[in-house]
């Protein structure tokens, strides 16, 4: 390439024609997935108050939720369940008759295949201690009992009609074990994204309102990961795609957009990333007190989760993003 005079980068961008023909990357709607938390024994949506905009939903509402979704083009949507009654295992994540399952069978009815449904599979929701499966005597999480009971949920989600199982709880093992239970129950069909590079973040903060999966006492620091590490990442992805995995996330999004980085150029795989709770209250709580143009913060800030690797792009503020798609 010729240097200045000759060659002037400005050229391309002068006019916003030339602008939106060469950008690199576009937010289509598609590539957008809305989490939803659905909320058992509900009689009318309730807001999360540190996350502007988002509600705790009943299944009328989230099911009302999806049609929108599906009528803006967004491509999918993801399940949590907060249910009515919590014990130390957390059995009712694997009820049938429970928050996701009876959810994602009334969205599957309104919509049928219009819009991919992802459910989230962890125990954190579920148990009363708010752990991500069930406790060792030193207080840890016992990795194999709580790998069999995901396997459990998985199934329950599975034979609800959910496109996808999601894995979130970071324990070793989980994807292999699930994707072999899914295929011994003849559910060979649904799919598994794993939050394969899941960091102990402080940016869930906000989730653990909205999901009421908070602890009593304790953290996930032994089996998330250690923000500081970046070649971890590798391995984890690495693993979490030989075990099955159909799709590979990255989490949170924008704090580490070097790991999906490393990520896009390590593998030829689907890529996820989610831009999480604390990512989204900040901007939104920003906006709220005039300090950031909330709507083009959000905007730039799911583009370069979206160019820095990620092909699907989970946010809260997938629906809006989508309404304003050029
Ligand atoms: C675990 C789970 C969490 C999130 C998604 N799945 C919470 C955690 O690991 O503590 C966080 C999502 C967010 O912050 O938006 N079920």
């Amino acid at each position: 390439m010729s240097a200045f005079p000759s060659t002037r980068l400005r050229r391309l961008r002068r006019t916003a024609a030339l602008r939106r023909s060469f950008t690199e990357t576009r937010l289509h709607p598609a590539a957008l997935v809305l989490p939803v938390f659905v909320k058992e024994g509900l009689d009318d949506p309730e807001p999360v108050g540190s996350m502007p905009g988002v509600l705790q939903h009943t299944i009328a509402s989230a099911t009302d939720v999806a049609r929108q979704a599906r009528d803006v083009g967004v491509g999918g949507m993801l399940l949590f369940g907060i249910p009515a009654a919590k014990d130390a295992l957390g059995s009712s994540g694997w009820d049938p008759a429970g928050p996701v399952p009876t959810a994602a069978r009334a969205i599957r009815d309104a919509v049928g295949d219009g819009l991919v449904v992802w459910a989230d599979v962890c125990q954190c929701e579920y148990t009363d201690h708010g752990h991500c499966g069930p406790l060792r005597d030193d207080g840890l999480v016992d990795n194999d009992a709580a790998v069999e009971l995901y396997v459990r949920d998985a199934l329950a989600y599975a034979d609800a009609g959910v496109d996808l199982v999601a894995p979130s709880g970071m324990m070793d093992g989980q994807v292999a074990a699930i994707r072999r239970g899914l295929d011994a129950a003849d559910h060979g069909d649904v799919g598994i994204v794993a939050y394969a590079a899941k960091y102990a973040s402080a940016f869930y903060g906000p989730f653990r309102e909205a999901a009421e999966s908070g602890m009593v006492g304790g953290d996930r620091a032994s089996h998330q990961m250690d923000p500081g590490n970046r070649r971890e990442a590798v391995l984890e992805l690495g693993l979490d795609a030989a075990e099955g995995a159909d799709v590979l996330m990255v989490k949170p999004a924008m704090p580490y957009l070097d790991v999906l980085a490393d990520a896009r150029r390590n593998l030829d795989v689907p890529l996820a990333a989610y831009q999480v709770s604390g990512e989204y209250a900040m901007l939104r709580a920003a906006a709220e007190r005039g300090w950031l143009d909330g709507d083009a913060a959000m905007r730039e800030a799911v583009t370069s989760i979206h160019r820095a690797g990620a092909d699907v792009v989970l946010t809260y503020a997938a629906l809006e993003l989508a309404r304003n798609a050029s």
